[in-house]
């Protein structure tokens, strides 16, 4: 099993991404975290708190930062709905997070493990470019950052650039000259990786987790059940589990800081600029393996 920390904002997709890899039998959740994003940290780490009760596990959750490093939180309730996981009522649960800060909690976990962690950013990266710059020494024991973030084209928030790069570049710069080995798994493939109606009807059956997700894709505005739901957050996990499903290139990525491209992710494809690389950045996807790899998962689930 692969260990791994997922930092999060849920967020829809990222209920998607946690519901699978949570259950996914090559994967082992040691530590949710979460961070301001697509609603504010409390909703995050709530809703965190609500889906791990929700499948009966024990995973701990620690919460992060309640803003980016510099600049002021432009979070994405619009598409996520208030709570930012609308559409379902989750039952209560006594579930509470940590006392302890989430870089707190991510660097006990990865200095008290035998086995190297992947981290798994599925939100802003503010968290990790923390613990990064203070906690230097996690380095040697985290084997690989794959995030969901960037575009190498266009973007969804600014022209270029994609929301969890955007809420805050600064964190994304530093974790992208952090030295650790980087996946970049961004709009470029996750946002032709939709679910549509073929999908969405086939999960709706799968009892109660089917009807859980169904009620908030009904909430979910990322697309719209006719036209394809973007599981944008939920790519990084398949590439943890199929990496085959990818095609990806070494390249050098860095991250524009301010401007009317701010949080967008320059990528020296051709490598005219750079002698070494930071990243490998995702490129293509295969869709309907993914489609039916997210419905899959999801059935086992029950
Ligand atoms: C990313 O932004 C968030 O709204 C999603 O959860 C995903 O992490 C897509 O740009
Ligand atoms: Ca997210």
């Amino acid at each position: 099993k692969r260990a791994i920390i997922i930092d999060t904002d849920p967020g829809i997709d990222d209920a998607v991404a946690l519901s699978i890899a949570l259950n996914h039998p090559a994967l082992e959740v040691r530590l949710l975290t979460t961070v301001a994003g697509n609603v504010n940290v409390n909703k995050t780490t709530d809703n965190t708190l609500k889906l791990v009760a929700f499948f009966g596990k024990q995973v701990p959750v620690a919460k992060g930062c309640d803003k980016p490093l510099l600049i002021q939180l432009e979070d994405s309730a619009e598409i996520h709905g208030e709570s930012g996981m609308d559409g379902y009522d989750f039952p209560k649960t006594s579930l509470k997070a940590l006392d302890i800060h989430a870089v707190e909690a991510m660097k006990e976990c990865i200095l008290s493990s035998s086995e190297p962690i992947t981290l798994v950013p599925i939100a802003a990266l503010t968290n990790i470019a923390l613990l990064l710059s203070l906690y230097p020494e996690t380095k040697q024991n985290i084997q690989e950052i794959v995030m969901m973030g960037g575009s190498l084209s266009r973007g969804n928030t600014n022209t270029s650039a994609e929301f969890n790069t955007y809420v805050d570049p600064h964190a994304a710069q530093i974790v992208f000259q952090s030295g650790i080995p980087i996946v970049m798994v961004g709009l470029d493939v996750t946002s032709t990786a939709v679910l549509t109606k073929n999908e969405t009807e086939k999960i709706k059956e799968f009892g109660e987790v089917g009807n859980m997700f169904y009620s908030l894709f009904q909430h979910y505005r990322g697309g719209s059940l006719q036209t394809g739901l973007k599981m944008h957050d939920v790519c990084a996990i398949a590439y943890l589990t199929d990496p085959s499903l990818f095609t990806v290139q070494e390249t050098f990525v860095e991250v524009a800081l301010d401007g009317p491209a701010a949080g967008a992710t320059v990528a020296d494809l051709k490598m005219k600029y750079h002698d070494s690389t930071n990243a490998k950045v995702c490129l293509d996807i295969d869709i309907p393996e993914f489609q039916n790899w997210v419905v899959s998962n999801l059935q086992k689930i029950n």
